[in-house]
């Protein structure tokens, strides 16, 4: 079986991230989202793994290489413009050629991985499994329609409720799905959907399974998407302390800091992931908050955030929370102080708050 991840399009919900970076590659406690994807190929014993990049495609490959860091072994694909997930597919055919593939859209997390599902596919010899899951708001969201156990109709973003079951954004095909993909047509938004392919593959009568995935999936398309992720992950480290932590500093809960970072009279209050060479000082930082390498966060308070590398945040009085920070940014204060801030800052930002 092979993989194919798909990390091109275009990112409109995450600007202004989007504007400067891949949101593949937005960390999660310090670690790009698109990297779990791999693994959790990896672990379902599928190294051979194609992945689709668009504008951003450069980033993605300086990020993940040739895969070997990640145990895979990995092939690019570039796709002209963002004309959809199942045109996403179609461009990888030679790549997958007559194999069984993992489709995995590279801004989705799961996390308990995929290594159950992946062997229900095989056991039953299926054309086709998709992976559902249950949530209250299915309107702006692929859903399934079940009859019993059997999958019958699928619905991109439907207007009147049919079903709260969520596509999930792993599927798994053989390569039938090329045969389905060359029956439809671009939908109204000009995109070749996913969705329309699988339901074309029930119409002509192959064999669609499906599975509920009971624990956390999360499609990072947005800001609380990525501190939800964030947050999941943080919830299961555990404590590695690498760095130097001073006598007048308390590190309360869970917390990795890296080799390199210092913490200078602060406190940590972890869940926390505090990166290689940098600087905390006079400074609180609170749960579930991933700090990257080389930043500097100094008499201010920071939580349920992610900070990403090479940031500053200087004598910020008011408590920073859920935000979401890019690179190179640089936060300060002058007086007079607003009470709260709330802050989503592209790659290179400055902003003095005033
Ligand atoms: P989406 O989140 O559905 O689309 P998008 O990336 O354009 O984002 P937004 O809705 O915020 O504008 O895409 C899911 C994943 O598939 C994501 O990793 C991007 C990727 N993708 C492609 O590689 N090619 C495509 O043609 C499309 C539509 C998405």
């Amino acid at each position: 079986m092979k993989g194919l991840i798909l990390s091109g399009g275009k990112g409109t919900r995450l600007r202004p991230f989007t504007y400067t970076g891949a949101k593949q590659l937005v960390p999660v406690a310090n670690k790009p989202v698109l990297f779990y994807a791999i693994e959790d190929l990896v672990e379902a014993g599928i190294r051979d793994i194609g992945i689709v990049i668009g504008d951003t495609g450069d980033q993605i490959r300086a990020a993940v290489g040739d895969g070997s860091r990640l145990n895979a072994q990995v092939t690019y694909i570039p796709q002209e413009a963002p004309l959809g997930l199942a045109h996403g597919v179609k461009i990888a055919r030679g790549f997958i050629g007559a194999e069984s593939f993992v489709l995995f859209l590279g801004d989705n997390f799961i996390r308990d991985g995929i290594v159950s599902e992946v062997r229900h596919f095989a056991e039953r010899a299926l054309n086709c499994q998709i992976m559902l899951h249950r949530v209250e708001h299915p309107e702006n969201l692929g859903v399934a329609v079940l009859d019993g156990d059997r999958v019958v109709r699928l619905v991109e973003k439907p207007r009147e409720f049919i079903s709260n079951l969520a596509l999930v954004g792993i599927y798994m095909f053989d390569p039938h799905i090329f045969e389905a993909i060359e029956q439809i047509k671009p939908s109204p938004r000009g995109e070749l959907e996913i969705t329309d392919a699988i339901q074309q593959l029930l119409d002509m009568g192959y064999r669609v399974g499906h599975q509920i995935v009971k624990g956390h999936w999360i499609d990072t398309g947005k800001v609380s998407d990525m501190l939800d992720a964030n947050r999941l992950v943080l919830e299961t480290i555990e404590t590695l302390i690498e760095g130097a932590v001073d006598g007048g500093s308390k590190v309360i809960g869970g917390a990795i800091i890296e080799a390199g970072a210092q913490v200078i009279d602060s406190v940590i209050r972890g869940p926390v992931i505090i990166g290689a060479n940098t600087r905390i000082e006079r400074a609180f930082v609170g749960p579930f908050t991933a700090i990257g390498h080389d930043c500097l966060i100094t008499h201010a308070e920071i939580e349920n955030s992610i900070v990403m590398e090479n940031s500053q945040i200087k004598n910020v009085r008011d408590r920073i929370s859920d935000s979401l920070i890019g690179r190179f940014v640089e936060v300060s204060q002058s007086p007079p102080v607003p009470k709260t801030l709330r802050l989503m800052l592209g790659d290179h930002s400055q902003v003095g708050v005033l």
